[in-house]
Protein backbone atom coordinates (compact mmCIF):
# COMPACT_ATOMS: atom_id res chain seq x y z
CA UNK A 1 0.00 0.00 0.00
CA UNK A 2 1.20 3.76 -0.68
CA UNK A 3 2.90 5.46 2.02
CA UNK A 4 1.22 8.80 2.07
CA UNK A 5 3.46 11.50 3.22
CA UNK A 6 1.66 14.47 1.70
CA UNK A 7 -0.68 15.43 4.31
CA UNK A 8 -0.22 18.61 4.27
CA UNK A 9 -1.20 19.12 0.52
CA UNK A 10 -4.25 17.12 1.54
CA UNK A 11 -5.45 14.82 4.22
CA UNK A 12 -7.38 12.05 4.01
CA UNK A 13 -11.28 12.50 4.64
CA UNK A 14 -12.36 11.14 7.90
CA UNK A 15 -15.58 8.78 8.40
CA UNK A 16 -17.63 11.37 10.58
CA UNK A 17 -16.82 13.89 7.60
CA UNK A 18 -17.89 11.29 4.64
CA UNK A 19 -21.17 10.27 6.70
CA UNK A 20 -22.75 13.89 7.36
CA UNK A 21 -21.83 14.99 4.11
CA UNK A 22 -23.19 12.28 2.14
CA UNK A 23 -26.79 12.82 4.59
CA UNK A 24 -26.82 16.46 3.21
CA UNK A 25 -26.33 15.41 -0.25
CA UNK A 26 -29.45 13.78 0.34
CA UNK A 27 -31.51 16.61 1.48
CA UNK A 28 -33.16 18.91 -1.03
CA UNK A 29 -33.53 22.72 -0.22
CA UNK A 30 -30.91 25.85 -1.00
CA UNK A 31 -30.59 27.31 2.04
CA UNK A 32 -31.32 31.03 1.47
CA UNK A 33 -35.20 29.80 0.57
CA UNK A 34 -37.81 29.97 2.68
CA UNK A 35 -39.93 26.93 2.69
CA UNK A 36 -39.25 24.36 4.51
CA UNK A 37 -37.15 22.63 2.71
CA UNK A 38 -34.90 25.60 2.30
CA UNK A 39 -35.00 26.25 5.98
CA UNK A 40 -34.11 22.84 6.90
CA UNK A 41 -30.85 23.29 4.87
CA UNK A 42 -30.34 26.47 6.10
CA UNK A 43 -30.50 25.19 10.56
CA UNK A 44 -27.89 22.52 9.08
CA UNK A 45 -25.66 24.98 8.01
CA UNK A 46 -26.26 27.61 11.12
CA UNK A 47 -25.69 24.01 13.45
CA UNK A 48 -22.11 23.77 11.76
CA UNK A 49 -21.29 27.57 12.20
CA UNK A 50 -21.63 27.46 15.86
CA UNK A 51 -19.87 24.31 15.87
CA UNK A 52 -17.19 25.37 14.01
CA UNK A 53 -16.64 28.95 15.63
CA UNK A 54 -16.80 27.08 18.94
CA UNK A 55 -13.78 25.05 17.59
CA UNK A 56 -12.36 28.55 15.96
CA UNK A 57 -12.46 30.61 18.86
CA UNK A 58 -14.83 33.26 17.17
CA UNK A 59 -18.49 34.04 17.18
CA UNK A 60 -20.52 31.98 14.71
CA UNK A 61 -21.85 35.36 12.39
CA UNK A 62 -18.14 35.76 11.98
CA UNK A 63 -17.60 33.09 10.08
CA UNK A 64 -17.91 33.57 6.11
CA UNK A 65 -18.00 30.17 3.95
CA UNK A 66 -16.09 30.49 1.19
CA UNK A 67 -14.98 27.55 -1.71
CA UNK A 68 -11.48 27.54 -0.56
CA UNK A 69 -8.39 28.67 1.72
CA UNK A 70 -7.64 30.66 -1.32
CA UNK A 71 -10.74 32.56 -1.99
CA UNK A 72 -10.42 33.41 1.94
CA UNK A 73 -6.89 34.42 1.95
CA UNK A 74 -7.93 36.79 -1.72
CA UNK A 75 -11.40 37.85 -0.21
CA UNK A 76 -9.60 39.35 3.26
CA UNK A 77 -6.56 40.69 1.40
CA UNK A 78 -8.15 42.39 -1.14
CA UNK A 79 -11.00 43.57 1.01
CA UNK A 80 -8.97 44.99 3.70
CA UNK A 81 -6.33 46.64 1.28
CA UNK A 82 -9.10 48.32 -0.68
CA UNK A 83 -10.91 49.25 2.35
CA UNK A 84 -7.30 50.75 3.82
CA UNK A 85 -7.04 52.78 0.48
CA UNK A 86 -9.62 54.21 0.59
CA UNK A 87 -7.92 56.06 3.72
CA UNK A 88 -5.21 56.57 2.06
CA UNK A 89 -2.90 54.21 2.97
CA UNK A 90 -1.98 51.58 0.35
CA UNK A 91 0.90 49.24 1.20
CA UNK A 92 0.31 45.60 1.97
CA UNK A 93 3.04 43.80 4.26
CA UNK A 94 3.28 40.50 4.05
CA UNK A 95 5.99 37.55 5.04
CA UNK A 96 8.94 36.28 2.68
CA UNK A 97 7.54 33.06 3.05
CA UNK A 98 3.60 33.44 2.19
CA UNK A 99 1.80 30.55 0.27
CA UNK A 100 1.22 31.46 -3.29
CA UNK A 101 -2.75 32.07 -2.49
CA UNK A 102 -1.31 35.52 -0.37
CA UNK A 103 2.08 36.49 -2.51
CA UNK A 104 -0.05 36.57 -6.01
CA UNK A 105 -3.08 38.28 -4.85
CA UNK A 106 -1.18 40.75 -3.29
CA UNK A 107 1.28 41.01 -6.39
CA UNK A 108 -2.24 41.67 -8.53
CA UNK A 109 -3.07 44.41 -5.73
CA UNK A 110 0.14 45.93 -7.21
CA UNK A 111 -0.13 45.72 -10.75
CA UNK A 112 -3.40 46.87 -10.91
CA UNK A 113 -4.66 48.37 -7.59
CA UNK A 114 -1.67 51.00 -6.39
CA UNK A 115 -0.29 48.80 -3.81
CA UNK A 116 3.14 48.84 -2.35
CA UNK A 117 4.30 45.73 -0.97
CA UNK A 118 6.34 45.28 1.86
CA UNK A 119 7.68 41.70 2.03
CA UNK A 120 9.64 40.88 5.84
CA UNK A 121 12.06 38.08 5.87
CA UNK A 122 12.93 35.60 7.83
CA UNK A 123 15.42 34.22 10.17
CA UNK A 124 17.06 30.70 8.88
CA UNK A 125 15.02 29.12 10.67
CA UNK A 126 12.02 30.17 8.57
CA UNK A 127 10.16 32.68 11.55
CA UNK A 128 9.43 36.10 10.87
CA UNK A 129 12.49 38.84 11.91
CA UNK A 130 10.35 40.63 13.93
CA UNK A 131 12.74 43.11 14.16
CA UNK A 132 12.21 44.44 10.83
CA UNK A 133 8.71 44.61 11.22
CA UNK A 134 9.35 47.10 14.32
CA UNK A 135 11.03 49.07 11.92
CA UNK A 136 8.38 49.28 9.26
CA UNK A 137 5.91 50.23 12.04
CA UNK A 138 7.73 52.65 13.38
CA UNK A 139 8.96 54.56 9.80
CA UNK A 140 5.53 54.37 8.12
CA UNK A 141 2.56 53.07 9.97
CA UNK A 142 0.41 55.31 8.61
CA UNK A 143 0.71 54.00 5.22
CA UNK A 144 -0.23 50.03 5.82
CA UNK A 145 -3.43 48.97 4.66
CA UNK A 146 -2.83 45.89 6.08
CA UNK A 147 -0.73 43.06 7.34
CA UNK A 148 -0.86 39.47 6.63
CA UNK A 149 1.34 36.95 8.02
CA UNK A 150 0.52 32.77 7.88
CA UNK A 151 0.14 31.13 11.36
CA UNK A 152 2.46 28.61 10.57
CA UNK A 153 4.29 27.91 7.60
CA UNK A 154 3.36 24.97 4.98
CA UNK A 155 6.88 24.12 3.74
CA UNK A 156 8.28 23.93 6.82
CA UNK A 157 5.66 23.79 9.32
CA UNK A 158 7.45 26.96 11.59
CA UNK A 159 4.63 29.01 13.85
CA UNK A 160 4.72 33.00 13.43
CA UNK A 161 4.95 35.15 15.68
CA UNK A 162 0.92 36.38 15.71
CA UNK A 163 0.55 37.53 19.31
CA UNK A 164 3.29 39.86 19.49
CA UNK A 165 2.66 40.90 15.47
CA UNK A 166 -0.99 41.87 15.93
CA UNK A 167 0.01 43.39 19.32
CA UNK A 168 2.73 45.69 17.34
CA UNK A 169 0.01 46.27 14.86
CA UNK A 170 -2.90 47.09 17.02
CA UNK A 171 -0.88 50.01 18.50
CA UNK A 172 -1.70 51.97 15.57
CA UNK A 173 -4.97 50.45 14.05
CA UNK A 174 -3.54 48.02 11.54
CA UNK A 175 -5.94 45.41 10.84
CA UNK A 176 -3.85 41.86 10.65
CA UNK A 177 -4.77 38.63 8.59
CA UNK A 178 -3.00 35.38 9.19
CA UNK A 179 -3.48 32.55 6.39
CA UNK A 180 -4.31 29.44 9.28
CA UNK A 181 -4.74 27.06 6.96
CA UNK A 182 -2.06 24.84 7.97
CA UNK A 183 -2.59 25.12 11.51
CA UNK A 184 -5.98 24.73 12.45
CA UNK A 185 -6.70 21.70 14.70
CA UNK A 186 -3.24 21.04 14.54
CA UNK A 187 -1.81 23.35 17.27
CA UNK A 188 -4.18 25.63 19.39
CA UNK A 189 -5.77 28.36 17.81
CA UNK A 190 -8.01 31.00 18.57
CA UNK A 191 -9.33 34.24 16.68
CA UNK A 192 -10.15 36.21 19.34
CA UNK A 193 -7.36 35.25 21.94
CA UNK A 194 -4.85 36.01 19.32
CA UNK A 195 -6.96 38.92 18.51
CA UNK A 196 -6.67 39.24 14.83
CA UNK A 197 -8.95 40.90 12.42
CA UNK A 198 -9.77 38.07 9.83
CA UNK A 199 -8.28 34.14 9.79
CA UNK A 200 -8.24 32.08 6.32
CA UNK A 201 -9.06 27.95 7.29
CA UNK A 202 -9.83 25.24 4.62
CA UNK A 203 -11.73 21.95 5.13
CA UNK A 204 -9.09 19.42 3.00
CA UNK A 205 -6.46 19.98 5.40
CA UNK A 206 -8.34 19.14 8.35
CA UNK A 207 -10.30 15.56 6.74
CA UNK A 208 -12.89 17.50 5.60
CA UNK A 209 -13.93 17.70 1.62
CA UNK A 210 -12.25 19.71 -0.85
CA UNK A 211 -13.90 22.48 -1.87
CA UNK A 212 -15.28 24.42 1.50
CA UNK A 213 -12.67 27.59 3.45
CA UNK A 214 -13.51 29.98 5.55
CA UNK A 215 -12.76 33.01 6.47
CA UNK A 216 -13.53 34.82 10.22
CA UNK A 217 -13.83 37.92 9.34
CA UNK A 218 -13.89 40.17 12.87
CA UNK A 219 -17.79 41.16 13.63
CA UNK A 220 -19.28 44.42 12.64
CA UNK A 221 -16.24 45.24 9.88
CA UNK A 222 -17.09 45.35 6.45
CA UNK A 223 -15.15 44.53 3.43
CA UNK A 224 -15.66 45.04 -0.30
CA UNK A 225 -16.56 41.69 -1.55
CA UNK A 226 -15.11 40.10 -4.74
CA UNK A 227 -18.13 38.13 -5.58
CA UNK A 228 -21.38 39.89 -6.04
CA UNK A 229 -24.83 38.02 -6.03
CA UNK A 230 -27.74 36.71 -4.21
CA UNK A 231 -25.89 38.71 -0.95
CA UNK A 232 -25.13 35.45 1.27
CA UNK A 233 -22.29 35.62 4.12
CA UNK A 234 -22.92 39.06 5.11
CA UNK A 235 -23.10 40.45 1.54
CA UNK A 236 -19.11 39.74 1.34
CA UNK A 237 -19.12 35.95 -0.48
CA UNK A 238 -22.83 35.80 -2.13
CA UNK A 239 -23.26 32.85 -3.86
CA UNK A 240 -25.36 29.57 -2.45
CA UNK A 241 -24.19 28.05 0.58
CA UNK A 242 -22.63 24.52 -0.26
CA UNK A 243 -24.54 22.84 3.09
CA UNK A 244 -23.02 19.33 2.32
CA UNK A 245 -19.36 20.31 2.31
CA UNK A 246 -20.47 22.81 5.30
CA UNK A 247 -21.70 20.03 7.78
CA UNK A 248 -18.39 18.06 6.19
CA UNK A 249 -16.22 20.29 7.43
CA UNK A 250 -17.99 21.03 10.81
CA UNK A 251 -17.70 17.25 11.53
CA UNK A 252 -13.62 16.97 10.22
CA UNK A 253 -13.75 20.19 13.11
CA UNK A 254 -15.65 17.92 15.37
CA UNK A 255 -12.46 15.15 15.30
CA UNK A 256 -9.72 14.40 17.46
CA UNK A 257 -6.59 15.27 16.05
CA UNK A 258 -3.38 12.96 17.26
CA UNK A 259 -1.28 15.58 17.98
CA UNK A 260 1.06 13.77 20.20
CA UNK A 261 1.26 10.51 18.21
CA UNK A 262 2.12 12.49 14.84
CA UNK A 263 4.75 14.54 16.35
CA UNK A 264 6.01 11.32 17.49
CA UNK A 265 6.16 10.29 13.98
CA UNK A 266 7.66 13.33 12.77
CA UNK A 267 10.32 12.99 15.26
CA UNK A 268 11.19 9.66 14.41
CA UNK A 269 11.31 10.43 10.78
CA UNK A 270 13.22 13.41 11.27
CA UNK A 271 16.00 11.69 13.59
CA UNK A 272 15.85 8.61 11.27
CA UNK A 273 16.80 10.85 8.17
CA UNK A 274 20.03 12.57 9.63
CA UNK A 275 20.87 8.92 10.86
CA UNK A 276 20.73 7.50 7.55
CA UNK A 277 21.88 10.06 5.74
CA UNK A 278 25.00 11.90 7.10
CA UNK A 279 24.68 15.04 5.35
CA UNK A 280 21.12 15.64 4.94
CA UNK A 281 19.85 18.60 7.20
CA UNK A 282 16.04 19.50 8.75
CA UNK A 283 15.32 22.80 7.76
CA UNK A 284 12.86 24.83 9.93
CA UNK A 285 12.43 26.06 13.57
CA UNK A 286 12.59 24.27 16.81
CA UNK A 287 8.07 25.61 17.13
CA UNK A 288 6.55 23.38 14.35
CA UNK A 289 3.51 22.13 13.33
CA UNK A 290 3.62 18.77 14.88
CA UNK A 291 3.48 16.75 11.55
CA UNK A 292 6.25 18.29 8.89
CA UNK A 293 9.69 17.36 8.32
CA UNK A 294 11.84 19.51 5.39
CA UNK A 295 14.82 18.02 4.62
CA UNK A 296 17.69 18.84 2.19
CA UNK A 297 19.55 16.20 0.26
CA UNK A 298 23.09 17.73 -1.02
CA UNK A 299 23.94 16.65 -3.96
CA UNK A 300 20.13 15.69 -5.46
CA UNK A 301 17.42 17.47 -7.26
CA UNK A 302 14.14 17.25 -5.84
CA UNK A 303 12.05 16.18 -9.25
CA UNK A 304 14.29 13.28 -8.98
CA UNK A 305 13.39 12.11 -5.41
CA UNK A 306 10.15 12.62 -5.75
CA UNK A 307 10.11 10.34 -8.56
CA UNK A 308 12.54 7.71 -7.04
CA UNK A 309 9.94 7.79 -3.82
CA UNK A 310 6.64 7.41 -5.85
CA UNK A 311 8.21 4.16 -7.70
CA UNK A 312 8.51 3.00 -4.23
CA UNK A 313 4.99 3.53 -3.46
CA UNK A 314 6.04 6.87 -1.07
CA UNK A 315 4.06 9.93 -1.68
CA UNK A 316 6.15 13.20 -0.67
CA UNK A 317 6.21 16.91 -1.95
CA UNK A 318 8.16 19.45 -2.83
CA UNK A 319 5.78 21.88 -1.01
CA UNK A 320 6.53 24.89 -4.06
CA UNK A 321 4.55 25.51 -6.39
CA UNK A 322 5.15 23.74 -9.59
CA UNK A 323 4.08 25.75 -12.73
CA UNK A 324 3.63 24.53 -16.06
CA UNK A 325 5.82 22.15 -15.07
CA UNK A 326 8.85 23.71 -13.87
CA UNK A 327 10.04 22.91 -10.70
CA UNK A 328 10.87 26.11 -9.14
CA UNK A 329 13.43 26.50 -6.04
CA UNK A 330 11.38 27.20 -3.33
CA UNK A 331 10.62 30.67 -2.59
CA UNK A 332 10.57 29.76 1.74
CA UNK A 333 13.81 28.02 1.54
CA UNK A 334 15.44 30.66 -0.64
CA UNK A 335 13.80 33.52 1.89
CA UNK A 336 16.10 31.19 4.57
CA UNK A 337 19.25 31.61 3.25
CA UNK A 338 19.23 28.74 1.04
CA UNK A 339 21.21 28.67 -2.15
CA UNK A 340 18.86 28.07 -5.62
CA UNK A 341 20.99 24.74 -5.46
CA UNK A 342 20.38 23.50 -1.97
CA UNK A 343 16.40 24.81 -2.41
CA UNK A 344 16.45 22.38 -5.14
CA UNK A 345 17.90 19.49 -2.67
CA UNK A 346 15.20 19.68 -0.66
CA UNK A 347 11.86 17.52 0.04
CA UNK A 348 8.70 17.93 2.72
CA UNK A 349 7.16 14.93 4.54
CA UNK A 350 4.23 16.02 5.87
CA UNK A 351 2.16 13.51 8.02
CA UNK A 352 -0.89 12.75 9.58
CA UNK A 353 -2.99 10.90 11.81
CA UNK A 354 -2.68 7.81 9.60
CA UNK A 355 1.18 7.43 9.82
CA UNK A 356 2.36 4.69 11.32
CA UNK A 357 5.58 3.36 12.75
CA UNK A 358 6.16 0.90 9.91
CA UNK A 359 5.42 3.58 7.20
CA UNK A 360 8.44 5.93 8.67
CA UNK A 361 10.58 2.89 8.87
CA UNK A 362 9.78 1.95 5.27
CA UNK A 363 10.81 5.19 4.52
CA UNK A 364 13.81 5.56 5.98
CA UNK A 365 14.69 1.79 4.59
CA UNK A 366 14.19 3.67 1.13
CA UNK A 367 16.24 6.52 1.41
CA UNK A 368 19.69 5.57 1.19
CA UNK A 369 19.37 3.84 -2.14
CA UNK A 370 17.02 6.70 -3.28
CA UNK A 371 19.33 9.46 -2.05
CA UNK A 372 22.31 7.38 -4.11
CA UNK A 373 20.28 6.93 -7.22
CA UNK A 374 19.55 10.58 -7.22
CA UNK A 375 22.91 11.79 -6.33
CA UNK A 376 23.92 9.68 -9.73
CA UNK A 377 21.60 11.06 -11.82
CA UNK A 378 22.92 14.45 -10.65
CA UNK A 379 26.05 13.53 -12.25
CA UNK A 380 25.56 12.39 -14.84
C1 LIG B 1 -0.69 27.85 3.93
C2 LIG B 1 -1.73 27.59 2.88
N1 LIG B 1 -2.56 28.57 2.54
C3 LIG B 1 -3.52 28.40 1.63
C4 LIG B 1 -3.68 27.20 1.00
C5 LIG B 1 -4.77 27.05 -0.04
O1 LIG B 1 -5.88 26.36 0.49
P1 LIG B 1 -6.93 25.68 -0.53
O2 LIG B 1 -6.30 24.44 -1.05
O3 LIG B 1 -8.14 25.40 0.33
O4 LIG B 1 -7.22 26.68 -1.58
C6 LIG B 1 -2.83 26.14 1.31
C7 LIG B 1 -2.94 24.84 0.59
O5 LIG B 1 -1.97 24.20 0.31
C8 LIG B 1 -1.83 26.34 2.28
O6 LIG B 1 -0.98 25.38 2.62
Amino acid sequence: MAIYLDHAATTPMVDAAIAAMTAQMAQLGNPSSLHAPGRASRKAIEQARESLALHIGCVPSEIIFTASGTEANNTALKGLYWKGKSVGRNVIVISAIEHHAILDPAQWLAEHEGAEIVSIGVTSNGVLDFSQLEQLLKDRADEIAVISVMHSNNETGALQPITEIVALASAHSIPVHSDAVQSFKKVPLSFSTLGLTALSLSAHKIGGPLGIGILVLKRGLEIPALLHGGGQEREIRSGTLNAPAIVGCAAAADGDYPGEHVREMRNLLAQGIVHVIPDAYINGASETLPGIVNATFPGTESDTLLLLLDAQGIAASTGSACSAGVQRPSHVLLAMGHSDKSARSSLRFSLGSTTSTSDVTSVLNALPGVIERARAANLR
